[in-house]
């Protein structure tokens, strides 16, 4: 598609919020008005788009948001927009607001949504990956991954003290969707006995073994992580196995759940989120559109937002070997 002359422009989070989405909404805002944009809020993602809850924004409407978790635009998992007519009632509302390109922040499926508009209605958009899961291909790390990790390990650590206060072995939940970023990042920064993710499976036996070889060396406590997509069941089906192989052990489930999403973003996801807010409105406005934003070895880049979606990251084999190095 040729470009077009973009003078308005929409942002929006969509999806599972994350800490740093903020951080991103004002980059896209600052950089809107240094450009000399008219930035338009569309609030609770899609459903903001076909409810027309869409507000102009001004300096102040980004004022102290920087150092805010959640989203002050609000978010959504859109049902209606996966309909054509839902899609048909956002883009008339985008229409009759004069919006011309989309910001569009957000996990797999808020890019999904903004690949299916530009394929129908040839709305430009650029991505950027807001998800504390870390699962989008085209970026290292996405927005909000680096806090929730930190939120975990913070919170393992607590369990920590108890665990070895107890002699008791934790099976602690962590979330992350199908993949298992969070969980080999905050098992490896808390010491974890084990990690147990949906991409590599650990059998039982393996399990048991390490367990008791633990016990020979006379570990005080023991802390199994758990990524909540795997096919063998979360902390909580596992700890259940466990439970019955070895009657003796002291065993607890803690899952984390969605306090992994909440808090102020870290220093890396404000500047992550400040970097790739300004390179989207930079990659609109040079005719970049159906892409996600990403940096890459610390360069920005853009990937096309099918490939983002649909191919796969995989988690970093050398992480796991220094996690089993470390583990046993
Ligand atoms: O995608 C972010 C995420 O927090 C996942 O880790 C988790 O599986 C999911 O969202 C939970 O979604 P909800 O908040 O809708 O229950």
């Amino acid at each position: 598609m040729e470009n077009i002359t973009i003078k308005k422009i929409g942002v929006l989070t969509s999806g599972g919020d994350a800490p740093g989405m903020n951080a991103a909404i004002r980059a896209v805002v600052r950089a809107g008005f240094y450009y000399n944009l008219e930035v338009f809020g569309i609030y609770r993602g899609y459903e903001g788009m076909i409810n027309n809850d869409i507000r102009k924004m001004d300096s102040r409407s980004i004022a102290h948001v920087l150092e805010r978790g959640g989203t002050f635009l609000k978010s959504a998992r859109s049902e209606e927009f996966k309909t054509p007519e839902g899609r048909k009632k956002a883009y008339d509302n985008l229409k009759s607001n004069g919006i011309d390109a989309l910001v569009v922040i957000g996990g797999d499926g808020s890019l999904t949504g903004a690949h299916l508009f530009y394929k129908e209605y040839g709305i430009p958009a650029v991505g950027l990956p807001g998800t504390i899961d870390n699962d989008l291909f085209g970026t290292d790390l996405t927005i909000g991954f680096d806090t929730a990790c930190n939120t975990a390990i913070q919170a393992i650590d607590k369990i920590r003290d108890t665990a070895t206060s107890h002699d008791r072995l934790f099976f602690i939940e962590v979330m992350g969707r199908d993949a298992g970023f969070i969980a080999i990042n905050a098992g490896i920064g808390s010491a974890a006995a084990a990690i147990l993710i949906p991409e590599k499976k650990m059998p039982v036996e393996m399990l048991l073994e390490r367990l008791k070889n633990r016990e020979k060396a006379k570990k005080e406590s023991n802390i199994v992580i758990v990524a909540e997509g795997g096919k063998s069941g979360g902390a909580t089906e596992i700890a259940e196995k466990v439970r019955k192989i070895l009657p003796t052990y002291d065993i607890k489930v803690t899952i984390l759940g969605h306090l992994q999403r909440g808090g102020a973003p870290s220093a890396f996801d404000r500047t992550l989120a400040s970097k790739l807010g300004v390179s989207a409105v930079e990659g609109l406005l040079h005719g970049k559109y159906d892409v996600m934003v990403g940096v890459i070895n610390n360069k920005i880049v853009f990937t096309p937002i099918k490939r983002a979606i649909v191919d796969d990251k995989k988690v970093d084999e050398d992480e796991l070997r220094i996690a089993n190095i470390l583990s046993t």
